[in-house]
């Protein structure tokens, strides 16, 4: 590890919390900052939040993102369950989306373009002919400030970063949040939202790669996930959206009882440059804009399990499909299927499917604020 964090422990000490004794032990609750490296000369800090309990969670503040979840297995041994780099100098070359929070607009737009108000938005077509993840540059790949703040619930990081009109082709002035707290029931909470001063379309994803068995401990494969969804958006090759609203039943993307990953897994076999495994856009059950429990995640060898609740209409189910064998923490080689993204979202390209049955408004009005919400709840089976 090139950079150990700088041991500036700001221990919150008020309310629900205990504070620091012993400055900074595993059972300490608050927040620990630190200065981790440096990218093209600009600082870059690290963040560990603590909870009573045994757990904790590392952020930065390049891409606002998770870089650690450390949770206590069955047997209480403390388990990374997040993929990530050692150091913040590999998260630009190797990094596919670790962690980060991705915008302007997450997942896919068809063809790269869009129409607003009467005019036709050019964007970086930057997978195939498409936009993904908000172009060439996004918000995964900026420095965010960040804040560190104590709440009811916890303490935890915000991150607010200002989106220039124009940027990635983008129409409007986003001032973006994501604020992250660790609760002391085992919850991480992601809460991103932002406001404009022109019409964009805006949709936030957070896309942390997990394994519940530890990252590097190989495969998610034999890892049981449950979803909370009737349907689902078929695609064409390019992963666009058809526009059609279908049915899981009787497909592979029924994990309505809860099935192991691995089960159904040759419903997509790789072909040509399509590594093959899941990459779905499910549409989850429940209104949309209430919290509600969408997915539980559960690894057999640690007994870990994550719940995710959430108040979006979408989850993006990706198996990392991509991974490459890249070297991750402490050595540990990421290959395929090492880890996947549940990643809560409007629907992939919901700018080309305004006013259409079952596809949500991703249009942020002026006056109006984008909100979405995340819980990641951990505990053992
Ligand atoms: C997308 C994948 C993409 C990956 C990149 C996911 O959100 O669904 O298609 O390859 O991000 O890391």
């Amino acid at each position: 590890m090139r950079h150990p964090i700088l041991s500036v422990l700001l221990c919150l000490s008020v309310g629900v919390f205990a504070g620091c004794q012993g400055g900074g032990s595993m059972t300490s609750q608050g927040v620990e900052s630190g200065v981790w490296g440096d990218l093209d000369g600009d600082r870059v800090q690290r963040f560990t939040l603590r909870n009573g309990r045994g757990m904790e969670v590392d952020l930065c503040d390049y891409g606002a993102m998770v870089t650690g979840v450390r949770v206590p297995d069955r047997d209480g041994r403390s388990v990374d369950v997040v993929l990530g780099f050692d150091s913040i100098e590999e998260y630009p070359e190797k990094s596919q989306y670790f962690g980060c929070t991705v915008g302007r607009v997450g997942n896919r737009i068809g063809g790269g373009s869009f129409e607003l108000d009467g005019e036709t938005y050019q964007l970086a077509a930057n997978n195939g002919p498409n936009h993904l993840h908000g172009g060439d540059r996004g918000f995964d790949k900026h420095i965010w400030n960040a804040t560190e703040i104590l709440t009811s619930r916890g303490p935890g990081v915000r991150f607010t970063r200002t989106s220039p009109a124009g940027e990635e082709g983008y129409p409007g002035t986003l001032e973006a949040e994501a604020t992250y707290v660790l609760t002391e029931n085992d919850e991480l909470v992601i809460e991103m939202s932002a406001v404009t001063d022109a019409a964009t379309p805006c949709n936030i994803v957070h896309h942390t790669y997990w394994n519940l068995g530890g990252h590097g401990s190989g495969t998610i494969l034999d890892e049981t996930l449950f979803i909370d969804a009737d349907r689902y958006t078929p695609v064409d090759a390019t992963l666009i959206p058809t526009g059609e609203i279908a049915p899981v039943d009787a497909t592979a993307l029924d994990f309505r009882n809860g099935k192991s990953i691995g089960a159904d897994f040759e419903a997509f076999p790789p072909n040509g440059d399509d590594p093959g495994g899941f990459d779905h856009n499910l549409c989850l059950n429940g209104e949309v804009g209430t919290l509600r429990e969408v997915a539980r995640l559960t690894d057999p060898t640690t007994g870990i399990v994550m719940t995710i609740s959430t108040d979006q209409p979408g989850i993006q189910f990706y198996t990392g499909n991509f991974l490459n064998g890249m070297i991750g923490k402490a050595g540990a080689a990421y290959e395929k299927n090492g880890g996947l993204c549940l990643e809560t979202q409007a629907f992939p390209d919901s700018i080309h499917h305004q006013g259409e049955p079952g596809w949500s408004d991703v249009v942020l009005n002026p006056g109006n604020r984008y909100e979405h919400v995340m819980v990641h709840r951990f505990s053992t089976d």
